[in-house]
């Protein structure tokens, strides 16, 4: 079972290659992994192979998978202090993606909400969307993982993969860590400015309801201008009754470093006006050192594969065992 928040944890999480990464990913889970970077042992990889499972272009995600590095080492990852890697670089994580297809359920995969909701009316669906939570729970389960930074959509996958190494234990013999989830107390599912019923996305959502990491200040300023609120000026934080205002002040908290009462109390007969000018302004701030170091870091591609490539050296060797244990419990003959 997982051991206890003790700083000898390891602490694995992914982050998909292709899409501009906004404001709800750095929320949800950038902001975490930075944090959990000393909790023990850190790997962060980007999930390349998760990208082709949805409509994609190539030289979109050769060029996004580099842009992401830069961005990851420039909210603060630090190559001294955690492991980041693409997932193609170690082909572990292909394999114990089929290895433990063998131990997932048909019906379990079919009731994923993401795998719905990504499916829903597209003309073509790949069978890479279906078994997407399988190569996810290899991509962590390889690693021994305690705990899994994430926001809250990515709930159900994360059980999911608990509840395959828990079969693949009672079938095969002790072989993985059950991993458990964590989800940042304030800010773990950032909602869409214009629709703030939705979940803010580059995918699904709406571009002017959605903040890029690297918008330029006034784009972002104006974003958080035209966001709609909901009726009556009262600044109260209430998700289901109030669902616009409510994502607006958890973004202040956030940003700004204040409790959500904090919040409450400094706009306390102030109205929507003031609120949304200065989240704006506190995201612009927030950004600001993140733009400025990602210019730096994607400047130098060269030192990027490096790194990458030191990465998947550490990772490769950390997910062999696990692997191998995984291959003889089966029954396989080894080479
Ligand atoms: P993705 O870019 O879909 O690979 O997501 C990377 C991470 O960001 C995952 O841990 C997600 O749960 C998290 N995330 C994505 N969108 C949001 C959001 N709107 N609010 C909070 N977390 C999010
Ligand atoms: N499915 C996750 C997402 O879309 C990305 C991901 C892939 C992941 N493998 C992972 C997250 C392993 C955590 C752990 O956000």
């Amino acid at each position: 079972m997982s051991k206890a928040f003790s700083g000898s944890n390891v602490v694995f999480s992914g982050i998909q290659a292709t899409g501009a990464k906004q404001l709800g990913n750095y929320i949800g889970a950038m902001r975490q992994y930075v944090a959990t970077q000393d909790e023990g042992e850190a790997f962060f990889c980007i999930v390349d192979l998760h990208s082709i499972t949805a409509d994609y272009d190539p030289q979109d995600l050769h060029d996004r998978t580099l842009d992401l590095a830069a961005l990851l080492y420039a909210v603060g990852l630090d190559p001294k202090r955690c492991t980041l890697f693409l997932q193609s670089h170690v082909t572990a994580h292909a394999e114990s993606a089929w290895l433990l297809s063998a131990v997932t359920g048909f019906g379990q995969l079919g009731r994923m909400t993401q795998f719905k909701e990504k499916g829903e009316g597209k003309e073509f669906v790949s069978a890479g969307l279906f078994t997407y939570p399988v190569l996810m729970a290899g991509d962590i389960l390889l690693y021994q993982t305690d705990i899994v930074p994430v926001g809250d959509d990515q709930r159900q996958h994360v059980e999911l993969a608990r509840d395959i190494a828990q079969r693949f234990n009672a079938r095969y013999g002790e072989t993985f860590t059950i991993p458990r989830g964590v989800f940042p107390q304030v800010g773990a599912r950032i909602m869409d400015l214009q629709e703030p019923t939705k979940k803010m996305s580059t995918s699904a959502g709406t571009p002017q309801g959605t903040v890029l990491i690297l918008d330029e200040p006034d784009t972002i300023r104006k974003k958080f201008k035209t966001a709609v609120t909901d009726s009556g000026r009262e600044v109260r934080y209430a998700p289901d009754e109030k669902p616009g205002v409510s994502n607006l002040i958890e973004i202040l908290s956030v940003a700004s470093g204040t409790s959500i009462p904090e919040v409450e109390a400094a706009y306390d007969g102030r109205g929507y006006g003031d609120l949304k000018g200065d989240v704006g302004e506190a995201v612009v701030t927030l950004f600001a050192p993140v733009k400025e170091r990602y210019a730096e870091l994607r400047a130098d591609d060269g030192e990027l594969r490096r790194l990458l490539s030191v990465g998947a050296e550490k990772a490769r060797e950390t997910a062999k065992p696990t692997l191998e244990s995984m291959y003889e419990r089966m029954g396989f003959v080894l080479r």
